[in-house]
């Protein structure tokens, strides 16, 4: 309830701009992390769309989450630059260490694993990003140490 409660006022703060429904779904997350599927409902109707649409839109982009992530969030770079640095033998790494596969919360809680494409690190690739922090040329040793302390 506390969490729909943020979501009708970022609604509300969002109706009236032309072209809401990405910068609301993109607050949504941030307040919350992840775009609940009982949110979708009062963002539909105060936009205007059906709720497909809003639905569509949400699973389209994989940046989304509709599940609440683990207390940690690791995500591998899979775009194109990273692919070319080892990003797909990482990701395969990362799922080792944490004991928790690419899209998957480890039953824990402690730590969600996704795949991302692109951080912006493309020239320092292969990139990881942990929580909110970048991570650039990240070797399987240096995965490692920058795992140490996640999922425990
Ligand atoms: Fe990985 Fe851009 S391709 S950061």
């Amino acid at each position: 309830a506390q969490d729909l409660a943020r979501v009708a006022e970022i609604v509300a703060a969002h109706r009236d701009t032309p072209g809401a429904l990405l910068p609301l779904l993109h607050a949504v997350q941030d307040a919350l992390g992840h775009v609940p599927d009982d949110a979708v409902p009062s963002i539909a109707r105060a936009l205007n769309l059906s709720r497909a649409e809003v639905h569509g839109v949400i699973t389209y982009y994989h940046f989304f989450r509709r599940e609440a992530p683990g207390r940690r969030v690791v995500q591998v770079c899979r775009a194109e630059a990273c692919q070319a640095c080892g990003g797909e033998a990482l990701l395969a790494h990362a799922e080792r260490i944490l004991g928790c596969q690419r899209h998957e919360t480890r039953a824990d809680g402690a730590v969600t694993l996704e795949p991302v494409y692109c951080l912006g690190l493309c020239a320092s690739s292969p990139a990881v990003q942990i929580d909110d922090r970048p991570h650039a040329r990240v070797t399987p040793e240096r995965l490692e140490q920058l795992l140490a302390d996640v999922g425990r």
